[in-house]
């Protein structure tokens, strides 16, 4: 790279977010980013934000530790369905109020509380959350924001509608320095604009069962567990032990988002954002061992995107999962590409180059004509996703991955998840009115009736 060129990319990389076209998701980014709207005065004692949060083990307790370690926050409720891990993260935070049901610990807070944490599986954010912005409380929502392609709709729309509301997907890794200079460089057009975007994760071999039919048996539901309020909004099913919770839950179409949904949040959120993209045109995906009831053990997913200011034209994406991955040969990149584990990474190609960006914390890599291109960094530093959550809800900086942006990355992968179900059919897709237009069966997943007495407004 000319010397010129690297002093172009250190001046202007801070200035990159600003300089972008505002078209597309980056324009929501930049008009949620400028609503600095003047926020309420937090619940909390000393004026701290009042937080509570939902679902307290897994990743929950995760975001319990780092939401509580703001020095801000007052964690004034906890929420699990388990009262055994509900017992553990008393302990973290003894003076909380603690519920088993969210919708009691709404109401019994009310006032109260400024925020909610949804830390739940991916078929309860929405209604959480929903309930949560209905009542106009600040929301941090693990990933994928929603299971369905509505529900990440609404939340996307919802939260546009309340300037005052600070919300922010659990995306974690976006917020470190290599993958905001990934976002950065492709914005300055590093590899010029792009003509095929790829991504792929190990998931979900060897992490959770999938391709399976559904689990058999009857098994005594436990006093501590509430199995009821696990269900949720999704239809009545027997509980047995083992299958569905903790974790295992992913790999079931009432409960999960499957591989694409759990990991191309983290993998595909830089160059959608970077590349201005919107719904795409159309979906098709060979997934050879999908059942009526879980998501298949491998897949390869293909997307069509319209042509953005970032775009090269109409822009293919190839997703694989469960061991698949795209032919780097093919696409012009070493074979022996070393990334820093099997999470996956994402690969831009451009006119001028070809950037590939890890999921994890490596920086992105610039390959032209085959070979590895050194760059400046500019010195994007890490921040924490949680704790810039935290400022943007007392009124200091932004929330980076907002429900406005989050919803229009997150409606992708939940139509990529509906294609897991229709092996090679052609799905076209109408992003202006969010409807599946040439099968009715599969326009029927964009939205799932929710179980009776689980209606939620907006949703
Ligand atoms: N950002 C990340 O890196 C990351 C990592 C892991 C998981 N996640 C996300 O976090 C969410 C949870 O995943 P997990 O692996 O921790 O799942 P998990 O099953 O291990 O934990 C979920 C927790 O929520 C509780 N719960 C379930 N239903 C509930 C309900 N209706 N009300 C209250 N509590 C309820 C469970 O008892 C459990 O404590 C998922 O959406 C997942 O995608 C994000």
């Amino acid at each position: 790279m000319s010397s010129s060129r690297r002093s172009f990319i250190r001046q202007s990389a801070f200035a990159a977010l600003s300089a972008v076209p505002a078209t597309g998701a980056a324009a929501s980014m930049l008009r949620s980013s400028v609503a600095a709207s003047p926020r309420r005065q937090a619940k909390g004692a000393n004026g701290k934000l009042a937080v509570a949060h939902v679902g307290v083990g897994g990743m929950g307790k995760h975001d319990l530790q780092q939401v509580m370690s703001h020095p801000q926050v007052q964690i004034v409720g906890l929420c699990d369905m388990n009262l055994q891990t509900l017992a553990t993260a008393r302990e973290m935070v003894p003076g909380a109020a603690h519920f088993q049901d969210w919708r009691e610990m709404y109401d019994a807070l009310g006032d109260k509380v400024d925020a909610i944490v949804c830390s739940t599986p991916d078929h309860m954010h929405a209604p959480i959350s929903m309930t949560a912005l209905n009542r106009d409380k600040h929301v941090y929502c693990q990933k994928p924001l929603a299971r369905l392609v509505y529900e990440n709709r609404q939340l996307a729309a919802v939260a546009a509608s309340k300037p005052k509301i600070v919300t922010q997907m659990g995306t974690q890794r976006f917020a470190k320095a290599e993958r905001r200079l990934g976002l950065t460089l492709l914005q300055l057009g590093i590899v010029g604009k792009a003509k095929a975007l790829y991504g792929w994760t190990d998931r979900p071999a060897g992490w959770w069962p999938s391709g399976q039919p559904r689990p058999a048996g009857n098994d005594p539901v436990p006093e501590w567990l509430g199995w009821n309020l696990f269900l949720g909004v999704s239809p009545e099913r027997p509980f047995v032990k083992e299958a569905y919770t903790p974790f295992k839950w992913r790999g079931f179409y009432d409960f999960g988002t499957g591989a694409i949904g759990d990991m191309a949040c983290h993998i595909m959120d830089v160059p959608y954002m970077a590349l201005q993209l919107g719904a795409p045109k159309s979906v098709w995906c060979e997934s050879p061992d999908a059942t009526d009831d879980e998501y298949p053990n491998q897949e390869s997913i293909r997307m069509s995107f319209a042509a953005t200011p970032m775009t090269a034209g109409e822009l293919p994406f190839l997703w694989f999962d469960g061991g698949r991955k795209p032919d780097l040969a093919s696409i012009g990149l070493p074979t022996d590409l070393k990334l820093p584990n099997n999470d996956g990474a994402a690969i831009v190609v451009g006119e001028t180059g070809v950037l590939v960006q890890p999921c994890d914390s490596a920086p992105p890599m610039i390959f032209r004509n085959g070979a590895q291109v050194r760059f400046d960094d500019p010195g994007v530093k890490t921040t924490n996703h949680w704790h810039d959550w935290v400022d943007a809800c007392l009124g200091k900086g932004m929330a980076r991955a907002p429900f406005q942006v989050a919803g229009r990355l997150c409606e992708v992968l939940s139509l990529g998840a509906i294609s897991s179900r229709f092996n090679k059919k052609t799905l076209e897709y109408d992003g202006a009115k969010g409807e599946i237009t040439n099968d009715s069966d599969a326009n029927g997943w964009v939205r799932r009736p929710y179980r009776q007495g689980w209606a939620v407004e907006n949703l």
